[in-house]
Formats: C-alpha cells, structure tokens, sequence
C-alpha cells in the first residue's frame, strides 16, 4: 500500500487544507503521483458547488504540469474508504493524503489511525495547545504525529509553540505566512506558479494587490524552496514503511 499521510486538528483554519496542497505539490515535483482523499465534504453540498480542493485539482489539471499525477476524490463513507486505499497501489499512486474536517469523525479518525503519518497543522501558541491536546483525546495511543508550523502571524512564538506542542515532535520545515501558499487553489501546484512568475520580465513592474512583482517572486521562490523540503521531509519519516 502506498504511504498514507493524514491531516488532522481539531480546530478550524488550523491550515489542514493548505499544507496538504503544499505536500501533494511537493510530492508531484518530485514526479510521485498523489491520491489525495478528502473526508470533509459536506454530503449536501456535492455536486452543486466544488471544494477548495476540487478547485485546486482543477487548476493542476489546467496548469498541465501534473496531467495525471493528482487525482482529488470525496468520500465520508468508512467502507469506500477502505475500498480506496487498498485499491491505490493498483490504481498506480505513490502517496495517498486525506484531508480531515476539524470535528472528528469515523471516517477521520480511521484514516488517521491507519496512517503511516498524522501531520498536525497549528498556526500559533494557542492553536499549538489546542491542536495537541485533540491528538491526545482522539487519537490515544498513536505514535506517528508530527506537527507543521504554518502560517504563523507571529514568528517570534514558534519556539514556545514547539514546546507546548510537546510531547509530539514538530518538522523542521515551516510553512511561513505568505500568499502563495493561499493561492496555489489558483495556480494549480507550487511549481508551476513559481515557474510561471520566472517567466514574467521584472522590468514589467507588474504591481498587483500592492505587491509588486520583486516581492512576489521572492516570496514564490520561498514557498517553493519550503514545498520541497515539506515533501522530502515527509518522504523521509515514512521511507522505512515504502
Ligand atoms: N502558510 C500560509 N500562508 C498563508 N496563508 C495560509 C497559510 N496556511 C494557511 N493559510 C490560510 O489560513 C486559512 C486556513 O487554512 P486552511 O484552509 O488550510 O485550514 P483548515 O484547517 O483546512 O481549515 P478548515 O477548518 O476551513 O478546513 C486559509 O485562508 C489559508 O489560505
Ligand atoms: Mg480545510
């Protein structure tokens, strides 16, 4: 079975959602071919509007740099679960990635306990506490957590965060706050929006939403450098189990 990593915390806006965009971007640069399961869908919404991640999985598609790498599938059903992990090898992936909903359910907590990895995103001290006392509650007895700092409004907190997060360790790549992590939903993967940028004359001075473009593309190669030192990282902690 491929390396399953599930993204799980107890609190909304934790950053569930963008770190496994950022992993799975990573991962394609790498060339693996990602299943990513998403478990938070509300049942009655299907159909009528897509998900963040579908959105995203539309845009990879657009940007045609992983044609075939990244498949997003729906699921709140703990037989199609099982159904779809143990069908991922034949189906050809590499990886498989489930992004969870802050309340935990069956399904969720089935994929975090059959994981080869649980990451646990938090964005601040506090969310640090509350994310690490939901592992502690939900997930008894699992020993392959880790936590991922990202998106941190305050950066001179990230130590104490670390030791608050105790007694799960944390990854030493850090996802800062920064835009295009926000916005690889539009751009499909990391890669192919830092690439684009590098495509784009500096002297077109482009300046859009007060940033301009020497800024942007700074802050692109900074998400990039972050998203493939995400994906060896992960790739490391789960290479005994692949
Ligand atoms: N490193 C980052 N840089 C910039 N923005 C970020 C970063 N990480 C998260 N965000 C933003 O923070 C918000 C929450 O992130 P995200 O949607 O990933 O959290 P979540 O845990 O999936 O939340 P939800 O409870 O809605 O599922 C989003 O608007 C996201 O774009
Ligand atoms: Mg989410």
């Amino acid at each position: 079975m491929p390396p399953q990593i599930t993204f799980f915390a107890t609190k909304g806006g934790a950053g569930r959602t963008v770190s496994l965009m950022t992993l799975a971007s990573g991962l394609m640069s790498l060339g693996k071919r990602v299943l990513v399961i998403d478990v938070t869908a509300d049942v009655a919404l299907r159909g009528q509007f897509p998900t963040t991640l579908q959105t995203w999985e539309a845009a990879v598609r657009q940007s045609g740099i992983a044609g075939g790498t990244l498949s997003v599938v729906l699921c709140d059903d703990i037989t199609d679960f099982s159904q779809l992990i143990e069908g991922a090898q034949h189906d050809g992936f590499d990886f498989i990635l489930v992004d969870t909903s802050k309340t935990p359910t069956e399904v969720s907590l089935k994929a975090a306990r059959v994981s080869d990895l649980v990451v646990a995103p938090f964005t601040g001290r506090n969310e640090a506490r509350f994310v690490s006392d939901g592992l502690v509650e939900h997930l008894v007895g699992e020993t392959n957590i880790v936590g991922l700092i990202t998106g941190f409004r305050n950066p001179a907190d990230v130590q104490s965060a670390i030791e608050i997060f105790a007694p799960y360790p944390v990854l030493s790549t850090q996802l800062s706050f920064i835009p295009p992590f926000d916005e690889q939903i539009t751009f499909g993967s990391m890669e192919r929006y830092f690439e684009g940028l590098r495509r784009i004359p500096l002297e077109y001075g482009i300046n859009i939403e007060t940033r301009d473009h020497q800024q942007w593309r700074h802050q692109a190669g900074v998400a990039m450098t972050a998203t493939i030192s995400l994906a060896n990282e992960i790739i490391g902690r789960v290479s005994h189990r692949v």
